[in-house]
């Protein structure tokens, strides 16, 4: 057994992070003869991808997948952990998955990955409170899961296996890609940069970069398989490379990616005190590194943004946000911003409202601050009443909201290349993202689902725009 510990999970070891490759021992390839799992994904676009790994780890244990958690054998969740919403959903579904054990099938096996179970506080409950979950496994030791797994089908005891350094980066955990033309490619794990009211650091550890060559050869073997798309993922992907003892960076990254030939590059998040000028060269440079960029800004406001511990002002912002669309050619900015940081007054709110009506954003993920076990923010004496922050984000998003339409206003007229993606279920079109990211509904004959192709854009909505497609 081996738990969480969060002040482990805050050191910055300076021990080079070497390269380990997957193994799978040829006796555990048939543990799931017979077997079906249900594999139920929460949070952000990592654990997306982190279960695509998931699902490939365990077909190939011979486990079948069902999307009918009631037929399964075994039930995994791939939680999050960012706000509490997210913690109750998971321990919502633990206790309906309960009553399946209890009285549908006692021989279910439950297990927990993903964020939460970097937490002490909710290691400590499902040891204590959920004695029949049957594992949990940490984010560092994911590739683990087949030996985890054999292990809990074994033995008739709860096993947890959490590391709370990160280890090595694994090269080679087989994936299963949900999508055939667009794929998710890794490029950093972890974050360093500790915002106070963040989790993640915690959770995910260490910011580690992985090699460019593994990385460009993916993609490259992505082109070959057909991929139209990647989107480089990262909590933080503008510090890449910064933990190489050479020198390379997210620019020169972006640039070889670029040379692979793969029609769309996107890339998330970027913390705005890491980008460079020399990236936003590499983006305007290049016609694959498509022009949308999301940009979290998280408040407006100077003071509160010390307070987060973000290392930027109101003015460096609007600095980098005027820059990128000065020198980017058609771009799109989404951000994230939370309502509600301890602290926060009326005149704060308000300069986030000043600042968003400065960058009238395409996108924007706005969120109520949420307290997360033991992070700095969590500390703070100055909490904001529940109905306050409720009340400024509704304010917010009638803001935010009325930029999305505007632009998408603007856009009449202009022709974008979409991805079509498939048959959107409510108007019987077809469906795709511009090259800045915005979801586009248009007709036209099924056999163009994963080619790119010319739409004029006709109508717009707050959420979405309607088009035509230009021969
Ligand atoms: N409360 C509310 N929102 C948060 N985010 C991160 N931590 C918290 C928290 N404790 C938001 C940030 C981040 C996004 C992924 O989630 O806006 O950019
Ligand atoms: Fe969290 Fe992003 Fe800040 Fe890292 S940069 S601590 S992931 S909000």
């Amino acid at each position: 057994m081996e738990l969480p510990d969060y002040v482990k999970a805050r050191q910055r070891s300076k021990q080079v992070v070497e390269k380990e490759f997957y193994k799978l021992d040829d006796d555990l390839r048939q543990i799931g003869r017979g077997k079906k799992y249900f594999l139920k994904t929460y949070g952000c676009q990592m654990n997306e991808h982190d279960s695509e790994n998931i699902k490939a780890m365990l077909e190939e244990l011979a486990f079948e997948e069902t999307d009918n958690y009631k037929e399964a054998d075994l039930i995994l969740l791939n939680t999050c952990s960012i706000r509490e919403n997210a913690h109750n959903k998971a321990f919502g579904m633990l206790g309906r998955l309960k009553h399946v054990k209890e009285f549908n099938n006692p021989d279910l096996i439950v297990g927990l990955c993903g964020c939460m179970a970097q937490e002490e506080g909710v290691v400590n409950k499902i040891m204590n409170k959920y004695k029949w979950v049957n594992f949990v496994i940490g984010t560092h030791n994911l590739h683990r899961l087949p030996y985890v797994l054999n292990d809990s089908l074994q033995r008739q005891r709860q096993e947890i296996e959490v590391f709370s350094r990160e280890g090595n980066i694994i090269e080679g955990i087989p994936v299963k890609r949900e999508n055939a033309y667009k794929a998710y490619v890794n490029i950093i794990y972890g974050c360093d940069k500790f915002c106070t009211y963040c989790i993640v650091p915690y959770t995910r550890g260490k910011q580690r970069s992985r090699n460019p060559k593994d990385i460009v050869r993916e993609v490259e073997e992505l082109v070959r398989d057909g991929y139209q798309e990647v989107t480089l993922l990262g909590q933080n992907v503008n510090a890449y490379g910064k933990d190489f003892d050479y020198e390379y960076n997210m620019a020169n990254l972006l640039e070889d990616v670029s040379k692979t030939g793969i029609k769309r590059i996107f890339f998330m998040t970027s913390h705005p005190w890491d980008f460079t000028d020399e990236m936003i060269d590499v983006i305007a440079k290049y016609d694959n590194i498509m022009p949308f960029i999301h940009l979290p800004v998280q408040s407006g406001s100077s003071r509160i943004l010390k307070l987060m511990g973000r290392r930027y002002t109101k003015e460096s912002y609007l600095a980098l946000f005027d820059k990128i669309k000065e020198k980017i050619p058609r771009v799109s900015v989404s951000t994230d911003i939370i309502v509600g940081f301890p602290g926060e007054k009326e005149e704060d709110f308000l300069e986030t409202i000043d600042l968003v009506n400065h960058c009238q954003y395409d996108n924007a993920y706005t969120f109520i601050y949420s307290p997360r076990e033991k992070t700095p923010a969590a500390k703070l004496q100055d909490q904001v009443p529940e109905q306050v922050k409720e009340e400024r984000l509704h304010r917010l998003n009638e803001v935010v909201n009325k930029y999305f339409l505007e632009n998408n206003k603007k856009n009449i007229g202009d022709i974008y290349e979409v991805l079509v993606e498939g048959i959107s279920e409510k108007k019987n079109e077809l469906f795709g993202y511009t090259e800045t990211k915005k979801l586009i509904n248009f007709k036209g004959d099924e056999d163009l689902i994963g080619k790119i192709v010319n739409v004029r854009v006709t109508e717009a909505k707050t959420w979405s725009l309607d088009g035509e497609i230009v021969k």
